[in-house]
């Protein structure tokens, strides 16, 4: 291109030098833009332009004897009658590890507590705990101090005082997340089949159990089908950078968007969406190990899309504040602070001060304080201060 210099002043040249240098910078760190910007620029119009999916449910399908081998894994620890004559709410699965005894015993005597929701809100909820096994002492990282075999007693003791875990023989591990939801599913299917509702959860989540009953029990009553709630992942590109957690290579999924999903952190599905998916692990490829992606898979194969709630959180964690206690569903990385997060959200004050006309004025204005902040704010959507 030729370029008059004697016209141009020399500001202009600057400028010029300046524009130069800062296209030079955008070139060198293409690469990463290309990771994030692109790859979400990319999933999103793959999304909103092929929302189907329908090629999903041809690619992931494969003979029912190979499928099996992902969920014929023998139960450890059973508890075959935990829901036999009994009108089940809700059948909430916690995913948990065989070492997060503490987490386990902060949920039971806290939101998971069974007891505590007969005697207080009259309805049944089944609070499980599905694992898998411990790592055996030759698979130990040297760091750990406990090993595989006096573990797995340590379970065994945990499960005769509590009678609430649900453990299959295969490694308890991140990349196996998948076996896990697929024992969620089956178990639910042979044991707990009546349940209106299924959930499932991560153990560092808190659950507003009042909350998240009364909604279910006004779901239940308006009999819905096709039910399927949490925080909803649109359009998520699969991540291809080796060095994370979440990589997923392209042999593994090639299309350049998963199906939409709910964060695994905390969803719910209705009884008949449960017994579908548990229909469709029958034939399906279950080798992808990210269990809320799988879910996504499975629900497209029957046809289930998921529905957004603005107080369910996915990575989020709910800002502490009685106007939010109101209305909060489930919370997400909560370990120390459950006990007293659950005293404080279910006090009986909290109803008081944020009904009538002043107490719903002063919670809109405090929730838009807390949740409509102009930077980015990882917790409840600014649309939730509205409702
Ligand atoms: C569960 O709640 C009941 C009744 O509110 C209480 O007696 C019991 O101690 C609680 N269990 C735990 C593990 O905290
Ligand atoms: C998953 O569990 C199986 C069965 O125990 C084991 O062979 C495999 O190594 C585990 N996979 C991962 C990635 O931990
Ligand atoms: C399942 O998918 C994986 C890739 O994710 C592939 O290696 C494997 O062969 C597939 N299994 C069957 C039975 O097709
Ligand atoms: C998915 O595939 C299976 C078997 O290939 C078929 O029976 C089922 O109807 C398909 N589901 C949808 C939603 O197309």
């Amino acid at each position: 291109m030729f370029v008059n210099f004697r016209r141009i002043r020399k500001c202009q040249c600057v400028q010029l030098m300046t524009t130069c240098l800062v296209l030079s910078v955008v070139m060198v760190c293409w690469e990463q833009l290309d990771n994030s910007v692109v790859s979400h620029v990319k999933s999103y119009s793959y999304r909103y332009l092929v929302n189907r999916f329908t090629f999903i449910n041809k690619s992931f399908t494969i003979p029912r004897e190979e499928a099996r081998s992902f969920s014929n894994f023998r139960y450890l620890l059973d508890h075959p009658n935990k829901c036999t004559g009994q009108d089940v709410l809700l059948l909430l699965f916690v995913k948990t590890s065989p070492e997060n005894t503490e987490r386990r015993n902060a949920i039971r005597s806290t939101w998971g507590n069974e007891t505590y929701i007969r005697n207080s809100l009259g309805v049944t909820v089944k609070v499980v705990f599905a694992l898998g096994a411990p790592r055996t002492k030759t698979e130990e990282p040297s760091w750990s101090k406990k090993s595989g075999v006096g573990f797995q007693e340590e379970l065994v003791r945990e499960d005769r005082l509590h009678g609430d875990l649900i453990q299959q023989d295969f490694l308890d591990s991140f990349h196996n997340l998948t076996l896990k939801l697929i024992l969620q599913f089956h178990w639910a299917h042979t044991r707990c089949a009546h349940a209106h509702f299924l959930m499932t959860a991560d153990d560092d989540i808190f659950v507003h159990m009042p909350n998240l009953v009364s909604y279910l029990q006004d779901m239940s009553r308006r009999g819905v089908t096709d039910f399927w709630i949490g925080r909803v992942h649109r359009g998520a590109p699969p991540i291809r950078r080796k060095d994370s957690k979440y990589y997923v290579p392209t042999e593994m999924y090639q299309w350049p968007a998963y199906p939409d999903y709910t964060a695994g952190a905390g969803y719910v599905v209705s009884r008949d969406v449960a017994d579908r998916i548990y229909q469709a692990t029958l034939t399906l490829n279950a080798s992808i190990y990210i269990d809320d992606v799988f879910m996504g898979i499975c629900a497209n194969a029957i046809g289930v899309s998921p529905q957004e709630h603005v107080y369910f959180s996915g990575e989020g964690k709910a800002p502490y504040h009685l106007c939010i206690y109101g209305q909060m569903m489930t919370s997400h990385g909560h370990v120390e602070d459950i006990y007293d997060l659950w005293k404080a959200a279910t006090h009986p004050q909290v109803k008081q001060r944020t009904s009538g006309l002043i107490g719903r004025l002063y919670c809109t204005v405090v929730k838009l304080a807390l949740l409509c902040k102009p930077y980015y704010f990882n917790t409840y959507p600014c649309r939730a201060a509205f409702l």
